[in-house]
Order: structure tokens, then C-alpha cells, then sequence
């Protein structure tokens, strides 16, 4: 092999085409002005860039299908680029500045049935990573997980609720994909094993008739993980500009879902509310889970079940309950009036073909259609209908399922900018039911870091381990604290006991026990539904967690100042510590 000189190319003045020496396999340097960081070009089989300060390598980013004869270039900006003759590859300086170095990498367009992959270097083993989705089997840090080819919007698939594009690692390095990308992710594929990829394609579930999209992403490099993720947060992720309810911090949440399920009626209703003070439990809201609706999504009581709403909330407030309420973003075809005036107002999303069918976990397929929360005039609607619960029915405030943009009809017709669809179905849906109060939970997010409102996990499972059992409870929310979203309502103590298996007394008091330093408690299954021992435990627990209130409000408080998580991972207190960038259950 040729001996190749290292070629540095400075911003302005010289720099040196590498094919003049005649040399095939010549590094290629680009420093950015003011920052001690700079990009190294290698050329192998693939083209790769890597981040560089001094002699440590920073990342190394595979450029999986682009030319590997070309150039680094500058421009007339002061930036520099890598041109394969159609795509244009630039790299921009944003800022370099108090230990910063933030980047853009951008292609200047993306065509039609292209799917250029840029591949980050994972370097499993002693650079940890963090961010990313929640997932149904969630690990952290996140390196461990598997992807292919996987469309990176909020979605059912994988109990995908709260996914920004965007990770940080160890080493104080991240990486943001701009919304406008369509953006698709592979980590440990075939093919790809100890990288994590990002790919942009125009394809389903993005908007499949644009001609042309962008791919563009940020880096940011600073001194360590915790300094990325504050600059991340002041400048791409934003803060939330208020705190939920303090009521919902101090006292449990009681649910009757996992008890009841489906089976909720008047009866029920004020027999569980009887239990709790009989117990001796306090409470900040006393939550009616499905199915109370006359049909889904008619946002009226049925009646069989609860001849008068109104009695019910007066007497439960008598009791010292505030009542909230469970509202999904569906309408089954079945529930026809409110379905005809829906399909009639134009307030269904719709396919290109005019069909409003889909699915949900309460629907069989095509019997259902979702709201079309791009729209304002839905908007409005749905919010008048919830706020006559409140005037009428007495309910407080409420719980909000769904809002992943996969429920649409496959291919569907939105409104907005068609670069940021589907997400943006997400992000109207959570701004819309985030007006109606401080005591609002919802359960996606997507770019709504502001929102001043709980963001739950998604329903957790009776088991101990990693397939969406208890341990996942700490990794999930560790990862939507570093997604932005500091005020995590940690789904119901012990899981949902689906598939006919509810938790055992130890799993339940574990769970209880891992929850007390989160920012809130929710019981739907019950300490007295065990045995004397664990009224007494849960009772210490839930007044131990009481007795933090201030303390979490506080923490509330300074997340809405500086962006700081509530619950952070323990390298945030020492970001450099091998041990605690390990660390994913508060050992
Ligand atoms: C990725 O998935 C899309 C469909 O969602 C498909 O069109 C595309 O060909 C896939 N790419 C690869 C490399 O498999
Ligand atoms: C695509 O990127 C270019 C250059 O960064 C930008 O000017 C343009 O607005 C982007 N397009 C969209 C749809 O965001
Ligand atoms: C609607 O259909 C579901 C089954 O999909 C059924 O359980 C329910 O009773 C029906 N509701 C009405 C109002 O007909
Ligand atoms: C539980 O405690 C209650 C009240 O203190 C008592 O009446 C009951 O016998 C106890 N049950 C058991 C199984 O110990």
C-alpha cells in the first residue's frame, strides 16, 4: 500500500486536492474555525468521516452509500462539503463556543426509492449511550437494543410513545435528526452490527408523494454526556414552561383498570372509592378507566352504567376524591351518531382513497376512525365536548391514551408541512388536550418538551424482567428524562396483570418501592387485595413518598428553569464514572 500524507485543509486559505498527488487512500482534514474539533475522511470500502479533537477520536460515522472517491470541499460559506455529482453532503459549523463544537450534516435532497444511511460507530462496551425510544423491552444503557429498518416515528409497535430523534453518549457526543427528516433507524442489523444507523427514504409512514426530502441531522461535542444534554436541551429539545398539579405528586393516583378492566359501572365505581378510605389510603384523584362511554368515542356516560355522572362526581367529592376520566382519540364506526357527524364535518383523518377505517386495541379492523388533530376546527370540537364533561358531569381532569401517529388509516391525508407528517398528528393532539389543565397525563410526546403535564409510561406488564416487567419501569423513565420529559407518571404499581396474571405480593411491594422516588404513585391493583402485611408496607411507602412532595416539587421547579431531568441517571452526578454510566436500577 502507498505511503499517504495527511492533508490538512484549512477553512480558508489552502486546501489540497488529494487526486493531484495521485494518491487513492489519502485522510482528508477539515478543522472548524474556532473549535479544536475537526473531521477526519478515511477512505476504506466505505467512505467514513470521524470527529476528531487532538489525537482522540470523537466518532466515526460510516457513510454506508456514498461515493468513496469524493473530495472534501470547501464552500463559499466557510463550511465544507462531500459531492457524489447529484447528492451534496454539507457540514456546517451552528456553533463553537464555552466547549461546544454543534454541527449540521445535511444532504442537499433526497430522491425518490434512495435510502442514503449514515452509521454511527456504537463502540459497544466502553462508550455508553443513552436517549433513543421507549421501548417495550427497554434497556439502558441503549446500545443493547436491535432495530431494522425501523420507521422512527411515535407508534404502537414496541410501546413507542415517547421517541426523539435523538441519543448521547458517554464521551459528550449527540446526535439530533431534524423532524424533516424521514427518518428510519437499524442498530445491530444485519449488516450493521455495533452501529447505529440513520436513514432517511421516502416510504411510508412518511408522506410517500414528496419528490424530495431532506436528511438532516446535528452533533454536538462536549465535555461530557451531562454538558451535551443541557446544551441539547437549551438549543433542540427545549424546557417545559410550568409543572403539573402538586396533589398528583403527593397522593396516589387510584385507577380502576387493572381491578375492573372493562367492567366499570356506578356500583363499581363507588365500592373502589369506598375500599381506598376504608383502608385508609389519601388520594389525589380517583381515575374512571374504560369503558364508561355510551359507545367509543361519543364522550357521553352511558347510561346503563352510570344512570347519573353528575351524583357520582358530587358524592365522590363529598368523600374527598377529585374524578378523572379516560379519553382516547377514536371514534368506532358502531358509535354511529357521533361517527356520522365526525365523517360529515370532514373531521376524520382520511386515506387518499376518502376511507376513514383503522384499528385499535378496542376495535376490530377497519371499525374505527382517528380524529384528525391536524385540523383546528377538530381541535376545538373535541375540547368543547371534554370541557362539557367538566361543567356537566363534574369530572375534573383526564387521562389521555394514544396519540402515537400510527393509529391513522395507512397513507393518510394530514395538514401541515408534509415533511413533518405523520409526527405532526402527534404533536396537535398533545397541544390540544394539554389546555384543558395541570392535571392532564397523556402518553406519546413528540416535540411537546413545553407542556407543563404529566407524560405516562406506557402500560408495563406483572413481571420482573426485561420484556416490559418492573426493571423497565426505571429504564423508561430514565429515557423520556433525557428525551426532555422530566414529569414521568410511571404506569400502575405492580403492571396491568394482563393476560390473566396479576402481580404476586412481592412483585407488587417491589414495584411500590421502586416507584416512591418517582414523581408520582398510581394504584389500579390493590395493597388490601393481598393480606394485612401489605397494607401496612404500602402505607409506609406511599406516606415515604408523600413526605418528598416538596422535594420533587422542587425538582419540578428547577427542571422549568434550567431543563434540568426530575429523575436523572446517576452519571449525572458524575458523568465520567465507568460504574455509573452503567447504571440503569438505582443500585
Ligand atoms: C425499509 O423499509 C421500507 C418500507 O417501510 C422499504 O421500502 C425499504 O426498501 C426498506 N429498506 C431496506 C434497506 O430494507
Ligand atoms: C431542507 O434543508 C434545507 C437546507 O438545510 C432547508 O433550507 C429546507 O428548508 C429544508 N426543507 C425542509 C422541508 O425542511
Ligand atoms: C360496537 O361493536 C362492539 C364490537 O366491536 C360491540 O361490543 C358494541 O356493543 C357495539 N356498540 C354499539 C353501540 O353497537
Ligand atoms: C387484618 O387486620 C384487620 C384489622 O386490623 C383484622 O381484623 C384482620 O383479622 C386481619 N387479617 C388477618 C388475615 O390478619
Amino acid at each position: 500500500m502507498k505511503f499517504c500524507a495527511i492533508i490538512v485543509v484549512y477553512l480558508s486559505a489552502c486546501f489540497i486536492w488529494e487526486a493531484a498527488q495521485g494518491c487513492q487512500s489519502i485522510d482528508q482534514r477539515f478543522k472548524f474555525p474556532n473549535s479544536d474539533v475537526y473531521i477526519r475522511l478515511h477512505r476504506g470500502s466505505k467512505l467514513q468521516y470521524e470527529l476528531m479533537k487532538g489525537s482522540k477520536s470523537l466518532q466515526r460515522v460510516t457513510l454506508d452509500n456514498f461515493i468513496t472517491s469524493s473530495n472534501l470541499e470547501a464552500t463559499s460559506t466557510g463550511n465544507f462539503k462531500l459531492s457524489d455529482g447529484t447528492t451534496t453532503i454539507e457540514f456546517s459549523l451552528i456553533m463553537a463556543t464555552n466547549g461546544i463544537t454543534h454541527l449540521r450534516v445535511s444532504r442537499n435532497q433526497v430522491l425518490r426509492a434512495t435510502q442514503p444511511r449514515d452509521c454511527f460507530a456504537l463502540a459497544t462496551g466502553y462508550i455508553h449511550w443513552y436517549g433513543g425510544a421507549e421501548q417495550k423491552e427497554h434497556y439502558w444503557p441503549v446500545e443493547r437494543q436491535k432495530y431494522t429498518n425501523f420507521s422512527y416515528v411515535p407508534k404502537e409497535l414496541g410501546n413507542m410513545g415517547v421517541a426523539e430523534r435523538y441519543w448521547l453518549n458517554s464521551e459528550g457526543f449527540f446526535l439530533y435528526v431534524d423532524k424533516t427528516t424521514p427518518l428510519f433507524i437499524d442498530q445491530h442489523a444485519v449488516g450493521y452490527e455495533d452501529q447505529i444507523c440513520i436513514s432517511a427514504l421516502i416510504s411510508l409512514p412518511y408522506d410517500q408523494r414528496l419528490e424530495t426530502a431532506n436528511f438532516s441531522y446535528q452533533l454536538g461535542i462536549a465535555k461530557d454526556a451531562k454538558a451535551a444534554h443541557m446544551y441539547a436541551v437549551k438549543t433542540l429539545l427545549g424546557k417545559p414552561t410550568g409543572y403539573p398539579d402538586e396533589r398528583m405528586v403527593q397522593y396516589p393516583v387510584w385507577s380502576t383498570w387493572a381491578l375492573y378492566k372493562a367492567e366499570v359501572t356506578d356500583e363499581v365505581v363507588r365500592d373502589f372509592a369506598k375500599q381506598i378510605l376504608d383502608n385508609g389510603f389519601k388520594n389525589s384523584q380517583l381515575e374512571i378507566d374504560d369503558d364508561w362511554e355510551d359507545c367509543y368515542g361519543a364522550l357521553t356516560f352511558r347510561k346503563n352504567k352510570f344512570p347519573d355522572a353528575k351524583k357520582l362526581t358530587d358524592d365522590l367529592k363529598l368523600l374527598g376524591f377529585r374524578v378523572t376520566l379516560w379519553i382516547h382519540p377514536f371514534i368506532n364506526n358502531n358509535c354511529t351518531t357521533i361517527y356520522e357527524t365526525a365523517k360529515s364535518s370532514g373531521f376524520l383523518v382520511l386515506d387518499h382513497e376518502g376511507s376513514a377505517h383503522t384499528q385499535w386495541w378496542n376495535s376490530k379492523p377497519n371499525d374505527a376512525a382517528y380524529l384528525d388533530f391536524t385540523k383546528r376546527t377538530v381541535q376545538e370540537w373535541f375540547t368543547k365536548r371534554l370541557k362539557r364533561l367538566q361543567t356537566e358531569d363534574g369530572i375534573d381532569s383526564f387521562k389521555f391514551d394514544a396519540g402515537e401517529s400510527s393509529w391513522v388509516p395507512k397513507d393518510p391525508v394530514l395538514q401541515g408541512d408534509a415533511h413533518e407528517l405523520p409526527l405532526q398528528i402527534t404533536t396537535d393532539y398533545l397541544r390540544t388536550v394539554a389546555t384543558l389543565g395541570d392535571m392532564v397525563e397523556v402518553r406519546s410526546a413528540q416535540s411537546t418538551q413545553d407542556l407543563p403535564i404529566f407524560v405516562r409510561i406506557v402500560d408495563k406488564d406483572s413481571e420482573w424482567g426485561w420484556n416490559n416487567g418492573l426493571v423497565t419501569l426505571i429504564t423508561s423513565l430514565l429515557q423520556m428524562n433525557l428525551n426532555g420529559y422530566p414529569f414521568v407518571l410511571p404506569d400502575m404499581i405492580g403492571g396491568n396483570g394482563y393476560n390473566e396474571r396479576p402481580p404476586t405480593k412481592e412483585l407488587f411491594l417491589r414495584w411500590l418501592q421502586a416507584n416512591v422516588f418517582m414523581p408520582s404513585l398510581q394504584f389500579s391493583f390493590v395493597p388490601w387485595n393481598f393480606d394485612n402485611e401489605t397494607i401496612q408496607i404500602s402505607k409506609t411507602f406511599t406516606e415515604l413518598h408523600a413526605d418528598y412532595t416538596p422535594y420533587i416539587m422542587k425538582l419540578f421547579k428547577r427542571s422549568t428553569e434550567s431543563g434540568e431531568p426530575v429523575n436523572a441517571p446517576l452519571w449525572w452526578i458524575a458523568p465520567n464514572d465507568a460504574v455509573a454510566q452503567i447504571i440503569y436500577d438505582g443500585k
